[in-house]
């Protein structure tokens, strides 16, 4: 009698536990083992990636961190063209391959970059094109059989394609209207996009395709100059002719002199192209400063507002991820200023501190900020996503 009653009070303490949720002694929750960005965010079902480097994989401080925090890899440079075949006709597949087989070994799914852009094309190809030994239709041979070489060695392996790569202009080129700009579309004229994603479906009909580009976050006027309206309207179109356009790639390069976005204004641009029946994902997600003097030389009056305005920003793109059920992963361009390609491209003025971790590997103010709000979300506003 007296083991049965302590059976029913065992049984009545663990109901009592289960529907409360679990607590311990002190009143508050257990402490949670493992609160890396993966697998934070995997009770999302959302996926935080990082752009890699093969060379800096090497340092096992960069290893290290590249398979504990991030569920998705991505190619910094080793699957752009200029990269896969930089003789015609002699494909150099190994860093791309490491990387794959890297990404399989820590159970990482793939963000395939690059296969149609306008930079970091091989010198044969531009410099063939511009002396006029390669036609306009071989060229367009040529971009056919890059695509399904690579989508085809590849398949199975890669979970979202970016396809076409920044094909729009900006407000600031000339003319300001947004038109598509770049080798691609004065060689081969608009055509070239639908194309593309047709060829790339042939040769991995599983893989989900994306367009990808940079200045995403926000509609502005919808007008001419506004480059979110344009790209929004041409995959509309390409879509209703069948294409085969499965996402939308916002790039996340920001800046903290251009001021912040909020969550639920980037939200809006990913709910529209859900509405289209697409997926998205932000995919290269990085947050740069200007390096004043006085940053330089360390002045933390300087320092302190940039690294919260940074913080901010990876924060904003996350939380409007996190709002729109069909944002399927966010990935970073890089996690350490070690290893970011901000200062050696932006010189003028110098710019950096753009990533989540400093040159010595430690988390910065920005990785804290996505790590609670991965922490925070939750439903009503914050649904898991389905697995895709
Ligand atoms: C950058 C790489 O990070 C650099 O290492 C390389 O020298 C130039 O390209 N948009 C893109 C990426 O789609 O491929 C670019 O990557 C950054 C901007």
């Amino acid at each position: 009698m007296r083991r049965l009653v302590v059976i029913a009070a065992t049984a009545l303490g663990l109901v009592a536990v289960l529907s409360q949720g679990p607590v311990s002694a002190n009143g508050r929750p257990p402490a949670v083992q493992d609160q890396s960005l993966k697998a934070l965010a995997a009770r999302h079902n959302l996926a935080i990636g990082t752009a890699i480097s093969n060379d800096a994989l090497a340092e096992p401080q960069y290893k290290a961190i590249a398979t504990q925090q991030f569920s998705s890899v991505t190619h910094e440079n080793a699957m752009k063209w200029e990269s896969l075949e930089p003789t015609r006709g002699t494909y150099n597949w190994g860093p791309a391959d490491a990387l794959i087989d890297f990404a399989k070994k820590n159970n990482q799914k793939v963000r395939g970059h690059v296969l149609v852009w306008h930079n970091q094309l091989p010198a044969w190809l531009t410099e063939g094109v511009a002396n006029g030994t390669i036609s306009k239709t071989e060229l367009r041979d040529l971009l056919k059989k890059h695509i399904t070489t690579v989508v085809k060695r590849y398949k199975g392996k890669i979970w979202q394609w970016d396809v076409v790569n920044e094909a729009a202009s900006d407000p600031w080129d000339s003319p300001s209207e947004i038109h598509l700009k770049g080798f691609w579309a004065q060689n081969l004229g608009p055509t070239y996009i639908a194309d593309a994603f047709r060829w790339a479906r042939a040769a991995d009909p599983h893989a989900l395709l994306f367009y990808n580009d940079y200045n995403m976050e926000a509609f502005g006027d919808r007008g001419p100059s506004d480059k979110v309206w344009f790209i929004y309207n041409l995959i509309k179109n390409l879509r209703a002719q069948g294409v085969p356009i499965d996402g939308f790639g916002s790039q996340g390069h920001l800046g903290t002199q251009y001021g912040n976005f909020d969550a639920f204004q980037v939200k809006e641009v990913l709910d529209a192209f859900s509405d289209l029946g697409m997926v998205s994902a932000f995919t290269e997600v990085d947050v740069r400063s200007q390096m004043t003097a006085g940053v330089q030389a360390g002045d933390s009056n300087e320092i302190n507002p940039r690294l919260q305005a940074s913080a901010s920003n990876f924060s904003v793109l996350l939380q409007a991820c996190l709002l729109n059920r069909n944002c399927l992963s966010y990935t970073v361009w890089g996690f350490t200023d070690k290893h970011s390609w901000v200062p050696t491209w932006f010189t003028d003025p110098p710019e950096g501190l753009a990533t989540l971790y400093d040159e010595n590997y430690q988390p910065k103010r920005a990785y804290n900020s996505i790590k609670s709000d991965l922490v925070f979300a939750g439903p009503p506003h914050v649904q898991p996503r389905p697995r895709r």
